[in-house]
């Protein structure tokens, strides 16, 4: 179904179903051990939390991938060749996107995917002003199953998958291949796809971006818990928890947790939930990655890394993944 959105831009409503909040964490406080999906870091102010942990001194992955979008643009336009439709995994917050759209040759269209409406038609709006030629096609949907998308009305020569940021890195290896094949059924077998992901470096470095010295990082972590709180009527005491985030060298992986500091019990809906003293929640990852590693993570899902970028100090890189 079509409707129309606020403006003149047409927006492509493929009803997601809605995330099941109160189902997911039930599910996770029963696990053993105790587990709780990283999606659900992000309502209004843990959208906030996070823009602030991109300025944080420690937190090198936005600004290193920023740097190597302006520094490699050209080539990666080169790569993409015109006319295409870009298609955006997540609508972001706009700044990546527009490094991609001024230096590809004429694109045709840009379609964010995102889940949420507000952020879907916000971010719409503010690059439509922007960029005049290239038709906004937003779609309201979940990237990780394919997406039909939208025909713009020049023929695209070509759709590019836009998904950075090393969003990929949250997900479970087996989530991630389900999403990649995702991603190659909507690009199509001309298509391509432009990947950011964060490389395995100095275990220092990457613990030090996960635990800011202004304490930003645990504040977005709890805030989970403040969340709980309010939508599910849940009690956990934020005096009684504490962020903690680890690199596991042998995973490549940060793996973040909220640790319960002393024994106690906690409410959700009726439900009791008992932490004993130390206990380890499981709350989050963010996988780091080798040239290897990536690669054969494509190929499990019948992609091939055509092109690769790096910043100077090989902290952060972008691949360009077509069928294989
Ligand atoms: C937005 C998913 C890339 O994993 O680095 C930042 C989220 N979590 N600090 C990341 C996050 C803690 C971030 N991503």
């Amino acid at each position: 179904m079509t409707v129309t959105a606020p403006e003149t831009v047409e927006l492509t409503d493929l009803h997601p179903s809605r995330d099941d909040l109160l189902g997911d964490v039930l599910a996770g406080l029963s696990a053993s051990p105790k587990r709780l999906p990283s999606k659900y870091f992000y309502d209004r102010r843990g959208s906030e939390l996070f823009e602030e942990i991109t300025r944080q001194p420690e937190y090198y992955l936005t600004r290193t991938e920023l740097a190597l979008i302006e520094d490699c643009a050209p080539r990666v336009a080169a790569a993409v060749g015109p006319r295409a439709h870009v298609v955006e995994y997540g609508s972001g917050s706009g700044r990546k996107t527009r490094l991609l759209l001024d230096a590809l040759e004429d694109p045709v269209a840009y379609t964010p995917v995102e889940i949420s409406r507000s952020a879907l038609v916000g971010s719409v709006q503010r690059l439509d002003e922007e960029f005049g030629p290239v038709q906004m096609l937003p779609v309201l949907g979940d990237f990780t199953q394919r997406i039909p998308l939208p025909e713009p009305g020049r023929e695209a020569r070509r759709v590019l998958v836009f998904f950075p940021g090393s969003t990929l890195g949250n997900l479970t290896e087996a989530e991630s291949v389900r999403l990649l094949k995702a991603m190659r059924e909507t690009m199509g077998d001309k298509g391509a796809a432009l990947i950011g992901i964060d490389l395995q470096k100095s275990p220092a470095l990457i613990e030090a971006a996960y635990n800011d010295a202004a304490g930003v990082t645990a504040a977005f972590t709890l805030n989970l818990l403040v969340r709980l709180n309010r939508e599910l009527g849940a009690d956990f005491d934020l005096d009684g928890f504490r962020h903690r985030a680890v690199y596991v060298p042998e995973a490549g992986r940060i793996e973040t947790f909220i640790d319960s500091l002393r024994a106690q019990t906690v409410t959700v809906q009726g439900r009791a939930f008992a932490f004993a003293a130390g206990e380890a929640m499981q709350v989050e990852y963010s996988h780091k990655y080798t040239d290897e590693g990536f690669a054969a993570l494509a190929a499990r899902a019948g992609l091939r890394v055509a092109q690769g970028w790096n910043d100077p100090r090989d902290w952060f890189g972008l691949r360009l993944l077509q069928p294989a």
